[in-house]
């Protein structure tokens, strides 16, 4: 089984949507084996999307991510991270397929309601930066 990082982020953790989500994620085949509330700094929220240190919009989403408590994961399942990236259907909910979480509910490119990581060097990188070995109870 594979594993990948997943966050519920702010926009949906400030409407109450945590619980809708992971139940899709479940209803989708994946396992949450570990999960945390968190209030990401500032600092912490500017490395994790370091990748995106270059694009226009590195400030807003860094901003946003600090904005509200979100909520960690790590998901288990066949093929982990491609199922997870279906679930949650495409960056622009604009884009995203019917019954995907960001179709159902995304407010906009930038408030998409969950992250996933998108290769296993990246999901690893992710898994590790935010939980300890023993919280991982697959
Ligand atoms: P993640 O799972 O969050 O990594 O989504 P992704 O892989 O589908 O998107 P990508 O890695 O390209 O971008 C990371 C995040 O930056 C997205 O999920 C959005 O929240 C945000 N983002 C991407 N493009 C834009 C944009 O043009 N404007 C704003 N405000 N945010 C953006
Ligand atoms: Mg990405």
């Amino acid at each position: 089984l594979e594993r990948t990082f997943s966050i519920v982020k702010p926009d949906a953790t400030k409407r109450n949507l945590t619980g809708k989500i992971c139940a899709m994620l479940e209803d989708g085949g994946l396992r949450i084996i570990a999960q945390k509330r968190i209030q990401l700094t500032l600092a912490q929220a500017q490395e994790f999307y370091s990748v995106h240190a270059e694009r226009p919009f590195y400030d807003e989403l860094c901003e946003f991510m600090v904005s509200e408590p979100i909520v960690v994961q790590v998901l288990e399942g066949e093929n982990a991270i491609l199922r997870n990236r279906e679930i949650m259907g495409a960056t622009n909910p604009a884009d995203a397929e019917e019954g995907t979480i960001r179709k159902t509910h995304a407010l906009s490119l930038g408030e998409n309601s969950i992250h996933g990581s998108d290769a296993p060097e990246t999901a690893a990188e992710e898994i590790a930066y935010f939980f300890a070995g023993l919280e991982l109870v697959g």
